[in-house]
C-alpha cells in the first residue's frame, strides 16, 4: 500500500558501486527518459573500497558503447537513510540482498528485492560480478540490467497510474 502513496525512488546496490549498479542506474535513467517518466534513481555499494571513485573503465566503456556517458558517476556506500529515502532498493545479487536485509533498520520503508526477479525467465538469478572477468562479462551485465530497467519502467508507470 505504501507504494501507491509515495513517489517512487529506486536505488541499485552491488558490492563496489563501480561495475554493476552504476550500469543498472544508467540503463534505468535512459529507459525512464525514453518513456518520459520522472523517478529518482541512484546506486550504491555495500562495500566502501571504491567510495568517491568513477565507475570501472570497463563499465564506462560498455555504457558508452550503449550511448551513455557515466564518467561523472561516483561510488558511494549504502547509508541508513537510504532505507527511507528510496521506495525500492534492488540488489544485484543474493549476497548484497542478504547484506541489505541485515543492515535495514527495523522501521525501514524501502522494499528490498533481487533485481532480476523483475525479468521474466531470469527470476532468482544474480547479475554475475564481472569485476574479475573479461570485457564480455560487462556486455552480459549491460544486457541483464537493461532488461530489468525496461521491466522497471513498466512497473513504475503502473505505480504512477495507481496514485492520485
Ligand atoms: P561491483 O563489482 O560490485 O559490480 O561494483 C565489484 C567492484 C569491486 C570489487 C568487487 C566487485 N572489489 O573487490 O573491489
Amino acid at each position: 500500500m505504501t507504494d501507491r502513496r509515495s513517489t517512487p525512488a529506486v536505488l541499485f546496490v552491488c558490492l563496489g558501486n563501480i561495475c554493476r549498479s552504476p550500469l543498472a542506474e544508467a540503463a534505468l535513467r535512459a529507459r525512464l527518459a525514453e518513456a518520459a517518466v520522472e523517478v529518482a534513481v541512484d546506486s550504491a555499494g555495500t562495500g566502501s573500497w571504491h567510495v568517491g571513485e568513477p565507475p570501472d573503465p570497463r563499465a564506462q566503456a560498455v555504457a558508452l558503447h550503449n550511448g551513455h556517458d557515466i564518467a561523472h558517476y561516483r561510488g558511494r556506500q549504502v547509508a541508513a537513510e537510504d532505507f527511507y529515502r528510496f521506495t525500492h532498493i534492488y540488489a544485484l545479487d543474493h549476497e548484497n540482498l542478504a547484506e541489505l536485509q541485515r543492515r535495514a533498520p527495523a522501521d525501514a520503508t524501502a522494499r528490498l528485492a533481487l533485481l532480476l526477479d523483475l525479468v521474466e525467465g531470469l527470476e532468482g538469478q544474480p547479475v554475475a560480478d564481472p569485476y574479475f572477468g573479461g570485457e564480455a562479462g560487462f556486455h552480459t551485465t549491460w544486457s541483464q540490467v537493461d532488461r530489468a530497467a525496461t521491466a522497471l519502467v513498466d512497473y513504475l508507470q503502473g505505480m504512477e497510474r495507481l496514485k492520485g
